[in-house]
């Protein structure tokens, strides 16, 4: 996953490089680098660790040059550390270049130079294309990119520099997301549009294995046969300032707080007219016998929730399945089968895999993804869009409820299209859902409570969550939240599931969140609470009226609750609105995820860049 920006122009390339890497390291931030052009020779600095090391190290060195290359590195092959960092440069400092990907076969390239006598400095698969592209290179960079394209295999975004060359940057992808800006005081490449977006709005999208290249005054396409082509570029819409932090502390809270406007946007835009109405009416629904959801990741944890709201308003078998696992078992899908594939950042390597394997055996692919522009969004058969804006927390939060939000309304568009509801039904759940983000300010009441909780549980080895049915599903969602950015052992168990294994690592003071919105449920849950409290566990309760008759919505500091628990009740509860509980699961997430948001706060963990993770995982 890694980001990576280049730049070349009429201004300073190295302020502009490092306030890319900024917006892009949340793509990887085990080590940055940066390498700049100027008088004849690369200068390069890179450091392991956060971006602020890289500043530090570059203020130390001023660094000037009108174009280079930035990356920020999550690492793959070889350990986090400056020599693995990127720009890697060849044996003769002639070529430079970022990579974003893996090149599969650099074992046996490397071996291949090594016998050539070429020295590598460091143990990265990406060193492989600086080294392969200097032993190729005779004079002509782009016939140099062309080469090396041929030569490897696997998935990249790579950008070069030629000493010989040096008023020129060339940039080539597959499989890895790669967008150029252009504008009239220079052009870039970069992993996405927020990282060039204070400099311009235009971008322009590359294919796989079409070739960029880049110098102060303009921008050219090519194809690997060297044709030239062309291309237009679009205009961003959105602004920087969605992509900020606005105040808050952690780009999470205020992207938890930015759901019921991210909820309505998306409610609004399956409703007819709205901007994603014309592909959902073109899909003949009755062409279908089967949905199979995919994704990874909290969009696999969106599309188990979707699993139960189809299936019950369509009455037609939906599978879910995680996409690296699908990619990979020769399912049983053809032309009457429906792919819903579920992406934020449409650039997930697994997830893209999925997709294409299920259009070679003809399924039709229909994609819900957050990023315009995006490699799954271009190569679905139908795409939609969720209108969460830029997430910039690795963590994910509102492009989730907003998944959430379209598959309601695709699965109750779809049930009417196959006559299993009534118009009037229809409108009916329509109005429910477009009530969801009223309910999501309400919910907003009780952060306190939720908060004072959190500062009692902070120090838990383990938390269970369990739920049955779709409470279950978004107990997935609320354990994945939790360990992400907690780092707190968490599992989710369907709730008859426990005595079945699970209930054996419940002790003294462990605790259990258990979710409960499913009235008809409401019992067997109940049950399950009364096992895990006589074993010693605490529960934290989510809940509606509905469930738990009485239950209320109590919007004090938690403080009172908590002296019902000293008291022995072992019980906490939070309330949220009572809905149509194929719905609940927007707002027992939103409780989740500020849960989770506190419990780490609370442990001083690093919330919007958990350890070891990436928003985007562009690697298998
Ligand atoms: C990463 C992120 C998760 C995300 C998953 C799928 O693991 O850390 O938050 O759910 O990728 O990403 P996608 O962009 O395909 O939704």
């Amino acid at each position: 996953m890694c980001g990576i920006i280049g730049y070349v122009g009429k201004n300073e390339a190295a302020p502009i490089i490092l306030d890319g890497l900024k917006r892009l390291e949340y793509r990887g931030y085990d080590s940055a680098g940066i390498a700049l052009y100027k008088d004849g020779r690369f200068h390069v600095v890179k450091q392991k660790g956060r971006l602020e090391a890289l500043r530090a190290a570059v203020g130390d060195t001023p660094l000037a040059g009108r174009i280079g290359i930035g990356h920020t590195r999550w690492a793959t092959h070889g350990e986090p550390s400056d020599v693995n960092s990127h720009p890697h440069l060849g044996a003769k400092s002639r070529i430079a270049i970022v990579h974003n990907g893996i090149i599969e076969n650099y074992r046996a390239l490397r071996a291949f130079l090594e016998s050539k006598g070429v020295v590598f400095s460091s143990e990265t698969d990406s060193e492989t294309v600086a080294q392969l592209a200097e032993y190729y290179y005779r004079g002509d960079l782009m016939d140099t990119v062309v080469k090396v394209v041929n030569a490897i295999e696997g998935y990249y975004a790579l950008g070069f520099m030629c000493l010989d060359e040096p008023d020129r940057l060339i940039a080539v992808k597959k499989d890895n997301p790669l967008i150029v800006g252009v504008s009239k005081d220079g052009n870039f490449i970069a992993s996405d549009v927020p990282a060039i977006l204070s400099h311009t709005n235009q971008v322009c999208y590359l294919a796989d294995r079409e070739i960029v290249v880049l110098d102060a005054d303009g921008v050219a396409f090519y194809n690997m046969d060297r044709e030239r082509l062309e291309k237009s570029p679009e205009t961003i819409t959105w602004s920087l300032g969605s992509a900020e932090k606005g105040g808050y502390e952690h780009f999470m809270y205020k992207e938890i707080m930015e759901q019921p406007r991210v909820l309505r946007d998306t409610i609004r835009s399956a409703l007819p007219d709205g901007s994603n109405a014309a592909v959902l009416d073109s899909l003949d629904v009755a062409s279908f016998d089967k949905i199979l959801i995919t994704a990874c990741g909290s969009a696999y944890n969106a599309g188990s929730v979707g699993k139960y709201v189809f299936e019950s308003l369509c009455r037609i078998p939906v599978d879910v399945d995680l996409a690296s696992e699908f990619r990979y078992r020769d399912a049983l899908i053809d032309a009457r089968t429906l792919v819903i594939l579920i992406s934020q950042s449409g650039e997930t390597t697994d997830s893209i895999a999925a997709m294409r394997e299920a259009k070679s055996k003809g399924a039709k692919v229909l994609a819900i993804v957050n990023v315009v522009g995006s490699t799954i969004s271009r190569e679905a058969d139908y795409t939609v869009y969720t209108l969460a804006g830029p997430e910039i927390a690795v963590a994910t939060t509102k492009a989730f409820s907003a998944q959430l939000a379209l598959l309601y309304l695709i699965a109750v568009r779809f049930a009417r299209a196959l006559g299993k509801l009534t118009a009037p039904e229809a409108e009916a759940l329509v109005g429910e859902i477009s009530e969801l983000p009223t309910h999501v300010e309400a919910l907003f009441a009780q952060i306190d409570r939720v908060q004072y909780y959190a500062t009692t549980c902070f120090n838990s080895k383990s938390i269970f969550f369990i739920g049955r049915n779709i409470d279950y599903a978004i107990a997935m969602e609320g354990s994945l939240k939790l360990k992400e950015i907690s780092y707190i052992h968490s599992e989710a168990y369907a709730g008859g599931e426990l005595k079945h294994g699970t209930i054996s690592l419940i002790e003294d003071n462990t605790l259990v969140v258990a979710i409960s919105c499913c009235k008809r449920l409401a019992p067997k849950i109940e049950s399950n609470i009364v096992q895990v409290v006589s074993r010693g566990a605490r529960v934290l309760l989510i809940t509606n009226d509905g469930a738990n008759p009485g239950a209320g919505l109590e919007t004090g500091t938690g403080a009172e609750s908590a002296a019902e628990e000293a008291a022995g009740a072992r019980q906490f509860t939070l309330t949220e609105p009572t809905v149509n509980e194929l719905f609940s699961p927007s707002l027992s997430v939103v409780l989740l995820q500020l849960f989770s948001y506190y419990v780490a706060a609370n442990k001083g963990c690093d919330i919007d860049k958990p350890r070891n993770l990436a928003k985007s995982v562009t690697v298998e």
